[in-house]
């Protein structure tokens, strides 16, 4: 029987858990994001506690983990840009080998794109690296498409990543009037 698979926002009090997954996901799948294994290694244990305490409690930025059985197997980050056109980003999308090809990866975007649309989003935006062929058929599958921007990757200058977009569904009825 496949595990059962939730989702649900980061606690306050859940550095500890957050240091756990970003570091299992920078290690086992490097060349999917902007930071390094070293990067997280480096960085201050309590520095991870800030994060999961504003993550929990942001309107701006926000960070969901996927659990499967209660244990904590995935996670992905939303947040708004900071400046004008304050696009509505997710990122640091990871699932643990072991559950992959389970939909979780589906539900922590879903969700994370759910919780941005709340807060006003009418597009969800993700940067791909364009050697990552794995996320983009994900995103691809989940209906998100390109955009046309791309830019260089800090972590790899030599690399390219590419802008995706998907339209948040209106909820309006079109028989309400
Ligand atoms: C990308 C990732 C998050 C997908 O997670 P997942 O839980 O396995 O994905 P799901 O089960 O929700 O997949 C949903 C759909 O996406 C597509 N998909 C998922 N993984 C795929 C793959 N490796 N190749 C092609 N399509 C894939 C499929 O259409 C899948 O539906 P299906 O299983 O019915 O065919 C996971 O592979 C991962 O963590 N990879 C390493 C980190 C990474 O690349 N993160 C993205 C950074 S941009």
């Amino acid at each position: 029987m496949s595990p059962s698979l939730t989702v649900r926002r980061i606690a306050a009090d859940q550095g500890a858990v957050f240091r756990e997954l970003r570091t299992a996901s920078l290690r086992e799948a490097p060349y999917a994001f902007g930071a390094t294994l070293e990067d997280a290694l480096s960085a201050d244990a309590a520095s991870f506690d800030v994060i999961a305490a504003k993550h929990a409690v942001s309107l701006t930025v926000s960070t969901f983990i996927l659990y499967t059985e209660g244990h904590p197997a995935g996670l992905i980050e939303a947040h708004f840009e900071d400046a004008a056109p304050r696009r509505a980003f997710v990122c640091e999308l990871w699932v643990a080998p072991a559950v992959r090809h389970l939909r979780g990866g589906e539900l922590l975007v879903d969700t994370a794109s759910g919780w941005l649309a709340n807060e006003g989003a009418t597009e969800i935006y993700a940067w791909v690296a364009d050697s990552n062929r794995n996320a983009m058929r994900f995103y691809e599958a989940l209906g998100f498409g390109p955009t046309g921007e791309h830019r260089r990757m800090a972590r790899a200058p030599e690399q390219a990543e590419s802008l995706l977009i998907r339209h948040v569904p209106s909820t309006t009825s079109a028989v309400d009037s």
